[in-house]
């Protein structure tokens, strides 16, 4: 088996639990590209990298490269994996940019690959004919209590990966990314028509914004208060951001209808959040009769707790914290991009709009966004990017 050539930039969770699993494998070499200067040190050291598995068995490996120099990192891999937040995702496309092989396919994707990754490192890497762009529709798993450089609990596993490339990228560039992706993750790599399946499924960015709008929003019974203790996202969930949810969902269905019926592509693979959610986790939910009884008794989601930091001024208590991914990676990068879609097609998603313009406020503004890549022309365009 010919030998293969992985860079994983982000040494995040996502990122050290890919490694290592990579790691396990015959003939694969895993470089790491890492601003964290422990991760490094723990590599020079010899440091085992650990995975604790579900079963509670251990994984160890250590990887063949981990830096922070990027030309070091990507020079000569045959598949570069971003496992950064979706908001510095550009600036680690602009990083690695100068330094990819020109003499060979590079597969260049995202996991997860949503927020448009498609169109960013289309905007990020023109011509570049030896780029295949693509993304995963979700992590493999989920990734928590990270050590740098030492270990990493991995949660649930995905039946099947979903996995998509820009809409340029030949099948013949597809297949070898299957290919590629199979030797990596085993035969659950199932590809997508359509990038689109990514980008439209809904997930975190209507999911955070809803419950945080329910809770501090003009009409939450927290607004412009200090909580107590910190809340759980899911098991403290408040009807009204539950109620925001579900309308925000029925909009992203309402939204994919009309993308799959003026540009003619089945998106049929596309489901509500609801439905993902519940057949995501089955029995782990004990009362799926609503929206709010599915967040509230899902066991997978007891015990995670909102993003909040203690209040200002020393005063006793938390709040919602400003610069916490919900806003930064799921409204500028998620939401922000679902309410233009939805512009680009004279679409109605007042839901969406509110749940978006308050966060904005609540953030001070946009300092960057999903808009600084999404196509201008989209959806008419002349190249095969539509
Ligand atoms: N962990 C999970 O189970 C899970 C589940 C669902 C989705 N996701 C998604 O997977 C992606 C990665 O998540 P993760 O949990 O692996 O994240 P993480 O543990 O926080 O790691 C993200 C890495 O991104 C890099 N980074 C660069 N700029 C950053 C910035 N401004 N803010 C935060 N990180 C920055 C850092 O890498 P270096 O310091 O190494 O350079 C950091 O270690 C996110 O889009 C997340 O929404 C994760």
């Amino acid at each position: 088996m010919n030998l293969l050539k992985v860079a994983i930039c982000g040494g995040g969770r996502t990122g050290h639990l890919n490694a290592i699993l990579f790691k396990q494998l015959p003939n694969v070499q895993v470089s790491m590209h890492t601003h964290n200067q422990e991760v490094i040190e723990h590599h020079v050291r010899h440091t085992p990298m650990q995975a604790l598995l579900p079963d509670g068995s251990t994984l160890s490996a250590r990887l063949d490269r981990v830096t922070s120099d990027t030309k070091a990192a990507v020079e000569d891999a045959d598949i570069v994996i971003i496992t950064v937040p979706a908001h510095a995702r550009p600036q680690t496309l602009k990083d690695i940019a100068p330094h990819l092989t020109t003499s060979k396919p590079v597969f260049i994707g995202a996991i997860p690959g949503f927020c448009g990754f498609d169109w960013l490192a289309e905007a990020t890497l023109p011509d570049r004919p030896n780029v295949v762009i693509w993304g995963m529709k979700d992590v493999p798993h989920t990734a928590f209590e990270l050590t740098p450089g030492r270990s990493i609990k991995m949660g649930g596993g995905k039946s099947q990966l979903y996995v998509a490339t820009h809409a340029r990228e030949p099948q013949t560039a597809r297949r070898q990314l299957e290919k590629i992706l199979t030797r990596l993750y085993g035969p659950c790599v199932t590809m997508l028509d359509h990038f689109l399946e990514i980008t439209l499924t809904p997930g975190n960015p209507i999911m955070h914004s809803s419950v945080i709008y329910g809770l501090i929003g003009p009409y939450g019974q927290w607004h412009r208060k200090i909580f107590p203790q910190r809340m759980c996202w899911w098991t403290e969930c408040p009807e009204l951001g539950a109620y925001f949810l579900e309308r925000m969902d029925q909009e992203s269905q309402e939204l994919c209808a009309v993308i799959s019926q003026r540009l003619g592509i089945d998106l049929s693979s596309v489901k509500s959040l609801k439905q993902e959610i519940v057949e995501a986790y089955g029995e782990q939910i004990r009362d799926p009769s609503s929206m709010l009884s599915i967040l509230r008794t899902n066991q997978a989601y007891n015990d995670i707790l909102a993003p909040m930091v203690p209040a200002a001024d020393n005063r006793a208590g938390y709040v919602i914290e400003r610069e916490s991914r919900a806003f930064n990676e799921d409204v500028a990068y998620g939401l922000v991009l679902l309410v233009e879609m939805a512009k680009r097609f004279d679409l109605k998603v007042p839901y969406i709009e509110e749940v978006l313009q308050w966060s904005v406020a609540y953030m001070e503004g946009l300092r960057d966004s999903a808009l600084d890549y999404f196509p201008r022309q989209w959806p008419h365009t002349t190249s095969a990017a539509a």
